[in-house]
């Protein structure tokens, strides 16, 4: 699918990941809707690309519904995170904190479970277009994490893990209709998350990756949610974009 001339949503556009991809597919001639609930970074972000801004939680189906509602997107990327972090039982003998593990699914599966089957619903009214009869791409953000959860990401790997086992089931459900469904399991990249860390530990947290041996940045995850919207091959699949990186224990 061509990027230019498309709408884009996405989720988590404010910062990070999604901010970048928000700003590739506006390169790119995409029409940008950014979905966040960080109001200031979102519209200044919109408003540096010349797209939208919609205060919208993900982790509610009604607030992605009204966000969606005058929208006719063909492209949907799910960007919106958290990454708690607790052990399944702390030091002291306490069990997993039930809100904070519901939340972690809350915001990052079935948030990207709302946006993805809202957007296919409104990708479904459209005309398809091209030879291959296409009418949308939905690029779901996992994480290494699906695989390789670390000690204290319990509830960050089930949400993206679940996030990962979504894709070829979604991807089946929406064949018949023309739209893609893809997944980008990222291993660590240069964020505000991350940016906050001392240099040293960046370093080291960079060290871990076989080659290269440092942090992704944002704008490959960008390129690579390009390539995805571009390449009409790729569906049903979760990329690792790791440079090798398999995550210790801790
Ligand atoms: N940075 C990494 O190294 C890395 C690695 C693997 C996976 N990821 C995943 O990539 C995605 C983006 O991560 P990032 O590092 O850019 O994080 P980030 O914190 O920079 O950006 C996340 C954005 O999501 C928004 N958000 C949070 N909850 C939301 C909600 N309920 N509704 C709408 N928006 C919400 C935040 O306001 C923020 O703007 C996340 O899903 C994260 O789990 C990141």
């Amino acid at each position: 699918m061509q990027i230019a001339g498309t709408q884009a949503v996405i989720s988590g556009g404010a910062s990070g990941l999604g901010e970048a991809s928000a700003r590739a597919l506006a390169k790119a001639g995409a029409e940008v809707v950014i979905f966040d609930l960080d109001e200031a970074r979102g519209m200044a972000v919109a408003a540096e690309i010349g797209g939208l801004f919609c205060r919208v939680d993900v982790s509610d189906p009604v607030s992605v519904a009204k966000g969606l509602e005058s929208l006719s997107p063909q492209i949907c990327v799910n960007c919106a995170g958290i990454a708690p972090a607790a052990k399944t039982v702390d030091r002291d003998g306490q069990a997993h904190d039930f809100a904070l593990f519901s939340k972690a699914i809350s915001v990052n599966l079935i948030g990207t479970f709302n946006l993805a089957s809202q957007c296919a619903a409104k990708m479904m009214q459209a005309v398809a277009q091209g030879p291959d009869g296409t009418r949308g791409v939905i690029i779901n953000t996992a994480s290494v994490a699906a695989y390789e959860g670390q000690i204290g990401q319990v509830a960050y790997a089930a949400s993206k893990g679940g996030v990962a086992a979504m894709t070829l089931p979604m991807a089946r459900d929406l064949a018949r209709s023309g739209v893609r469904v893809m997944g980008i399991a990222p291993g660590l990249f240069l964020t505000p998350m991350l940016e906050g860390l001392p240099q040293d530990v960046q370093d080291r947290l960079g060290a871990q990756a076989p080659f290269p041996s440092r942090l992704g940045t944002p704008a490959e995850f960008a390129a690579l949610i390009c390539h995805i919207v571009e390449n009409q091959m790729l569906n049903g699949e979760v990329i690792r974009l790791d440079a090798a990186i398999r995550m210790a224990p801790k």
